[in-house]
């Protein structure tokens, strides 16, 4: 495993209370975020079917996951981070938000591919604010990892600031990639349409690209139906 580090507030994450960490911007994008999943999150076929399953890679502090498992109650939640604090901290969130679809946090690498077998495969994977943090072998192992945990017509979601056909279209944009750049030269924005390659190199089928507040994408993509 590469361990990267980031500057300062591309990954911030403070102590609030015990073993829970904030991110203030976590709680800003939380609900368009939400929002989105709701829209587009797998509905079971009957009310007798198993629970669906959701997988979020990279959980960071937890305060995503508690959101997203009350947004989408009819889903079994799996958070996971490759880092034991912030497991700790999910674990911390989960425990105090009396939901009761949520997995204990579990280690994964994300960029190790492959994946273990006995994670399973999901309906949904979310993931949110890594690809930018991470070089680009890194980021294709995780889409092939997540591409081979999804079950027929899973979908995969993935949330961040990208460059839009190889332009950085903001002034903050702008100077966030090149901090990161600057810090460590194979991380920093990857390409929207880099991404969609590489997703449907996996055997997806993009579904949808969708705008989200502060210049961020979210793009959906479906893993055949079987
Ligand atoms: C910027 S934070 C995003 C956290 C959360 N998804 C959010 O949007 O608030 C990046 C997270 O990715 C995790 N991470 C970094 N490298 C990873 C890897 N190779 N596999 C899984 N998680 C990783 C970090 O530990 C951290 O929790």
């Amino acid at each position: 495993m590469v361990v990267r580090t980031v500057p300062g507030e591309a990954s911030v994450a403070l102590s609030d209370e015990g073993e829970k960490l904030f991110a203030p911007s976590a709680e800003r994008n939380l609900g368009p975020i939400a929002d989105l999943l709701v829209q587009i999150a797998p509905k079971p076929s009957d009310g007798n079917a198993p629970r669906l399953r959701a997988l979020e890679i990279a959980s960071g502090t937890g305060q995503h996951v508690i959101g997203f498992a009350v947004c989408c109650g009819h889903l079994n939640w799996q958070p996971t981070d490759v880092d034991q604090a912030r497991l700790s901290s999910i674990n911390a969130y989960v425990a105090d938000s009396g939901c009761t679809n949520i997995s204990p946090a579990l280690q994964l690498d994300a960029t190790e591919a492959p994946w273990p077998d006995t994670i399973g495969k999901f309906d949904l994977i979310v993931l949110c604010n890594l690809l930018h943090l991470i070089s680009i072998p890194e980021a294709q192992a995780l889409i092939q990892g997540a591409a081979t945990h999804l079950a027929p017509r899973g979908q995969f979601v993935i949330y961040g600031p990208f460059k839009r056909g190889g332009v950085l279209t903001s002034d903050g944009d702008h100077a966030f990639h090149s901090k990161l750049a600057a810090h460590d030269p194979e991380v920093g924005y990857k390409d929207d349409f880099d991404v969609m390659d590489w997703l449907q190199s996996n055997g997806l089928d993009m579904s949808e690209v969708i705008e989200m507040p502060a210049n961020n994408l979210a793009l959906v993509a479906m893993q055949k139906p079987g």
